[in-house]
């Protein structure tokens, strides 16, 4: 087994800031409902709560009880109430070279004109409203906008089709769509307009009886006259002045599609006060965030989970300022997310591990060439960081001194739900360690029985046994697909099941070893695509490394790898893999040691960066392609097919 167990000491100066908070552990576990309430009183509530949960009807679970309150007001108006109007709440950052700073002040008047308009156009509250923006200040503003009036809002990745927008509408039957004209790619401009008008044109009906338009590139932009109105000739006449109106707790904030196992994408539910309490919550503590101080950059896109929680509703909420990028990292230069850390002063920087490995494979000389001093706390999220690539991101972007916080939540959990506290508790490369205060896991057998610690060889389910603030209240429109998905498994207990694998160390520490359809089980024995592909990219040679299980006949499954070689590396491929085999072997046992390695240019991504391991897996067992409509670029698979 490849664990690494070596934990490391916080800097002295981050141990003396957040020791005091080792108590939340004890506050929490001795009170839950009681810590919750003191963590809601972060907020400002219209109305306060009569009960803090009500968990009678499982699986919905319903936070602060008649408690009403404006998520909007909360993350804008009550920091220039309180005399912040003049802190910067973004710097935004074009993809060009332009950039705004924009104030709290700034910020609350261009919500309320946005708000005024929408309410202007005949949207009320509980009406869905569909974003589909690349990242512009008014994106934030639009999601803002929305919860101000008690819209319940649907981010549609910019990057995703017409048709996977369209489909998204037609579910959440939205009345507008907010979009911008184009965006930038690369230098590009490239339309973004046309294809909300490519949805809207299928021959059916929809719902959408406006669609908003930012001028962001200028680009020529097909219009529909009565329907289409530019965000410039409406929302900047509009009224600064708005008065928010508070709403029920549990009414639904967003809704954020997610794939699931079938090709439907699921409409994911959040509601109002536990999914804030809970962002917010988790923002203070996991990034031990001092507002005013800590400029704070987290690197998703809106059109994510992570951008929700972790750029808008958390960091707002408490007051942040934060950097905001358009582009991509290697625009016009790999160096680009270097010069924004040194331009504001960047102190806590979020990203997810597949960039951490892209920055590797590009060369430590990139950020060594900077000042990159300013950091002093690291984020992970999205997948399972391997060693390699955390130690590469402490050393390289941390100096050796930046704690890491590798933060394991999904779609569904709304929030960070397992994360290290910086300063206060241990980190392992790799391990999501412990539950938060107030939040509780379990890993357990298909029977629901906890794993052994240390029973390496039993790899387990995560489950979650008891209702959290920022749960997903259902699928949208689906409450049998929401019982089926994630109550079914352990019915008889009301348990959340995440759909991830874990394993439980000897101290007790939780490691997420990845989605449980990609365990596979070779002659009977489990093995996680996770940690084979950690064993491989621990080569020296390789750069990226994606594993996954396809039928055999003799051992049930077998192990198909997919490598990405670090640049100038040329071995013969015959020779590297056979390393890699020896590897593999070494590192975890020779039962991991994959039967397929296949050297290639790139993997399939979806854009979210997640690599597809479905594709993978009917490349590797040569049938037909199923969907690739998320990926980053199809034409990947030319260069894979054998
Ligand atoms: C995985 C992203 C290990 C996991 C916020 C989960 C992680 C899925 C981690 C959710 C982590 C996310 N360590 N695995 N720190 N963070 N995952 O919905 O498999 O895009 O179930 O939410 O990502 O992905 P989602």
């Amino acid at each position: 087994m490849t664990d690494i167990q070596t934990s490391y000491p916080p800097s002295a100066e981050f141990a003396a800031v957040a020791n005091g908070d080792a108590a939340l552990y004890a506050r929490a576990a001795a009170d839950r409902e009681a810590f919750w309430a003191e963590q809601a009183n972060r907020l400002h509530w219209h109305e306060p709560w009569t009960q803090v949960l009500d968990w009678s009807g499982a699986p919905v679970a319903k936070w602060f009880v008649d408690g009403k309150l404006n998520v909007a007001y909360n993350c804008v108006d009550r920091h220039v109430l309180a005399g912040h109007g003049d802190q910067v709440a973004i710097h935004w950052e074009g993809e060009p070279g332009d950039s705004r700073d924009i104030t709290y002040a700034e910020l609350l008047a261009e919500v309320s004109r946005a708000a005024n308009h929408l309410a202007a156009l005949g949207l009320h509250a509980g009406d869905r409203v569909a974003i589909y923006m690349p990242m512009v200040p008014e994106a934030i503003v639009s999601m803002l906008a929305c919860a101000r009036l008690g819209l319940t809002h649907s981010v549609v990745f910019a990057a995703f089709s017409a048709s996977a927008l369209r489909s998204r509408i037609d579910d959440a039957q939205a009345r507008l769509v907010i979009t911008t004209d184009g965006q930038w790619r690369r230098g590009q401009a490239v339309s973004l307009k046309a294809a909300v008008d490519e949805a809207l044109a299928d021959g059916q009906a929809s719902t959408v009886e406006h669609v908003l338009v930012v001028r962001r590139t200028g680009i020529e932009t097909p219009w529909t006259d009565g329907r289409d109105q530019w965000w410039h000739e409406t929302v900047a006449h509009a009224s600064a002045e708005h008065v928010a109106d508070a709403f029920d707790a549990e009414h639904p904030l967003y809704i954020l599609y997610t794939s699931g196992t079938t090709g439907k994408p699921k409409g994911i539910v959040h509601t109002t006060g536990g999914y804030l309490t809970q962002a917010a919550y988790t923002h203070h503590y996991v990034f031990d965030h001092k507002p005013g101080q800590d400029v704070y950059w987290c690197t998703a896109d809106i059109g994510w989970v992570t951008g929700h929680s972790y750029i808008v509703y958390g960091p707002l909420a408490n007051r942040a300022t934060e950097v905001v990028y358009e582009g991509t990292p290697n625009f016009p230069d790999e160096h680009r997310h270097w010069n924004i850390v040194e331009k504001y002063g960047v102190t806590v920087y979020y990203t997810a591990p597949t960039l951490v490995r892209t920055f590797m494979k590009w060369g430590r000389e990139i950020p060594d060439a900077h000042d990159l001093s300013s950091i002093r706390l690291l984020g992970s999220v999205g997948e399972p960081i391997n060693p390699e690539a955390w130690r590469w991101y402490r050393e390289v972007i941390g100096a050796g001194a930046a704690p890491i916080v590798d933060t394991w939540w999904q779609t569904e959990t709304g929030a960070i739900m397992m994360s290290p506290l910086p300063g206060v508790t241990a980190a392992k490369p790799g391990a999501a360690m412990k539950p938060l205060p107030g939040i509780t896991a379990k890993v357990v057998d298909d029977k629901g029985v906890s794993v052994d610690p240390g029973e390496t060889e039993a790899n387990g389910y995560l489950v979650l046994d008891q209702p959290w603030p920022s749960m997903l209240r259902g699928i949208w429109g689906d409450p049998e697909r929401f019982r089926e998905t994630y109550w079914a498994m352990f019915a008889d207990r009301g348990w959340y099941f995440a759909g991830d694998g874990a394993k439980v160390d000897a101290d007790g520490d939780t490691w997420v070893l990845g989605r449980v359809d990609d365990v596979m089980n070779v002659s009977g024995h489990r093995i996680s695509t996770a940690e084979v592909e950690h064993a491989l990219v621990g080569h020296a040679g390789v750069a990226e490394a994606a594993v996954v299980g396809v039928s055999d006949e003799t051992t049930g499954q077998a192990i198909a790898a997919f490598v990405i070689l670090q640049s100038g590396v040329d071995y013969p491929s015959e020779q590297i893999v056979a390393e890699l085999k020896a590897t593999v072997s070494q590192e975890i046992s020779p039962i991991a040691k994959p039967r397929d390695i296949t050297v290639v240019p790139e993997l399939p991504k979806t854009r979210s960066g997640k690599i597809m391991r479905r594709l993978l897996r009917d490349i590797a067992e040569g049938r037909t392609l199923g969907d690739t409509s998320t990926l980053v670029d199809p034409k990947v698979f030319d260069a894979l097919r054998p």
